[in-house]
């Protein structure tokens, strides 16, 4: 969970360990508060995981804000209800992010997407909702997490919830994460002040008080030599380290928070990690390395989240720029498994599947002796996998394409020969098999479902199924009371976990 709540900073362009300050700040707010040891328990969670759905707002984010890492930072020390600071701020965003694209439609559209955003902010509290379940939270704790973009006044997204409707454990992160985010961009005086001032409106006045009664004591809970240890000295009691079917539970779920970054990447990390499976079963692996491969195909591109969506939708060729961002996603997934040593094994394996043989991958341009076959099999399986799936610039290769190019990174000594014939091989007995299509639906709203998840509009689903747009929307409306969700990004994680993404020849 804390390297979950590192995934989030990457993905909201904050400086790491942001979450676990916030973390801190709350358990030393909540024992100010007195809370019972069963909420102090859920502000521990709540902390880590409160924008455990992020990622399925960027593609909003870039179309109205531009690149969402660059205003994330910037609007998130702000009360977004009050326009004397939103404007100013917004009017500089867009003049930076769009500049020639004449500010005041820039402006005109981003007011008018405020429905849109409405939406969007659903979407994010559903699919935060339905990650934390796979995680093994209970509905108590899904509940806060869904309740966390709310505010006291009512003026919070969704603004289904306000006032006493948030529980205490909501009252306290939002007000500690407040506390950290204005504390970051001024100092204490400053931080205290804005906070009095938000006193009923964006906090909770029991949780402002609470700090403003001690505040010196609770901002020095961050002052510590490693605010990872001291998060993990602070975790619940009760819990011990995760059996292996939650720990792999946890590793899909984090998948999935990556791949809803883009549409273009929805089912990738979940595909990969079955591929790479198979081919190093294929190749006779020991068990203990099939499982390694696994959970590192799970968690191979969680790094992605800290380069903006506007990088991966782009159709066009990468800026210099551009690429090496996109050469950082790597690192940014070694770095957020650095610990602890369980976790650090496997993201040091999961940040080798851009190495190449001819030492020409990234991050670390390792020689062919620094990879192991495990590392090998890796990005064998994660290239061959990333050209069966839609990309901006291109669409998806047939897999007899696919292995033929596969084939052609092997003679150039790219690629590992074994390794990507295992992977090729392990590709086309997955094609045999017959999935069930389980998960409640009809074929063919499988197959709405499909489209839709990778973007897909009402008309276009209508007119590559040759169906009326008006049936097209039935179905999905159908789908999403059946998947017990109301937004499409919410029916597209139900898709990833019930595994309806590929086709099944069958
Ligand atoms: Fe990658």
């Amino acid at each position: 969970m804390v390297a979950m709540a590192l995934a989030t900073d990457i993905g909201l362009g904050a400086p790491l360990e942001s979450g676990l300050r916030i973390c801190l700040l709350s358990m030393r707010l909540a024992e100010a508060m007195d809370l019972p040891e069963g909420e102090r328990r859920r502000v521990y969670y709540l902390a880590l995981l409160r924008h455990i759905g992020c990622t399925v707002r960027s593609e909003d984010m870039v179309r109205l804000v531009g690149d969402e890492l660059v205003a994330s930072p910037r609007l998130a020390p702000l009360d977004l209800a009050d326009p004397r600071q939103f404007l100013p701020v917004a009017v500089r965003l867009l003049r930076e992010q769009f500049p020639g694209a004449g500010f005041p439609p820039a402006l005109v559209r981003m007011i008018a997407s405020a429905k849109g955003m409405k939406e969007s902010a659903a979407a994010m509290c559903e699919v935060a909702q339905m990650l934390a379940e796979r995680m093994g939270f209970d509905g108590v704790l899904q509940r806060d997490i869904t309740a966390f973009p709310e505010r006291w006044d009512g003026k919070g997204t969704p603004g289904r919830a306000r006032g006493e409707d948030l529980s205490p454990p909501v009252r306290v992160v939002q007000l500690a994460e407040g506390v950290a985010l204005l504390h970051r961009v001024g100092d204490e005086e400053s931080a205290m002040a804005a906070v009095r001032a938000r006193r009923g409106r964006m906090y909770a006045p029991d949780a402002v008080d609470a700090f403003l009664r001690r505040p010196r004591d609770i901002l020095s809970a961050t002052e510590v030599p490693s605010v990872w240890d001291a998060v993990i000295e602070a975790s619940p009691s009760d819990e011990g380290p995760l059996e292996d079917d939650r720990l792999d539970n946890s590793l899909r779920a984090m998948a999935d928070f990556a791949d809803l970054k883009s549409k273009y990447l929805v089912g990738h990390s979940r595909g990969v990690a079955r591929l790479g499976a198979d081919a190093a079963r294929t190749l006779g692996m020991p068990e203990d390395d099939v499982a390694a491969v696994y959970r590192a195909g799970l968690v191979h591109d969680l790094g992605r989240v800290g380069v903006s969506t506007s990088v991966w939708a782009k159709t066009g060729p990468l800026s210099l720029d551009e690429w090496e961002r996109v050469r950082m996603h790597s690192y940014y997934t070694d770095r957020i498994l650095s610990r602890p040593e369980a976790l650090r094994r496997m993201g040091a394996l999961a940040s080798t599947h851009h190495e190449r043989l001819d030492a020409s991958g990234y991050f670390r341009s390792l020689p062919a002796h620094q990879q192991p076959a495990t590392s090998r099999v890796l990005a064998a399986a994660d290239t061959f996998h990333a050209m069966t799936e839609p990309r901006p610039h291109r669409p998806a290769m047939a897999p007899e394409l696919a292995a033929g190019e596969l084939r052609r990174d092997v003679e150039a000594g790219r690629l590992d020969s074994d390794a990507s014939e295992a992977a090729v091989e392990a590709a086309g007995q997955r094609g045999r098999r017959t999935r069930p299509q389980g998960a409640g639906l009809t074929a063919r709203e499988v197959e709405v479902l499909r489209l839709a998840a990778r973007g897909a509009s009402i008309r276009e689903i209508a007119r590559t199924l040759v169906i009326a747009p008006k049936t097209a929307d039935a179905h999905l409306q159908h789908i999403y009371s059946k998947a017990g969700v109301s937004t499409r990004a919410a029916a597209t994680l139900f898709a990833m976990q019930h595994d309806l993404l590929e086709p099944s020849p069958g």
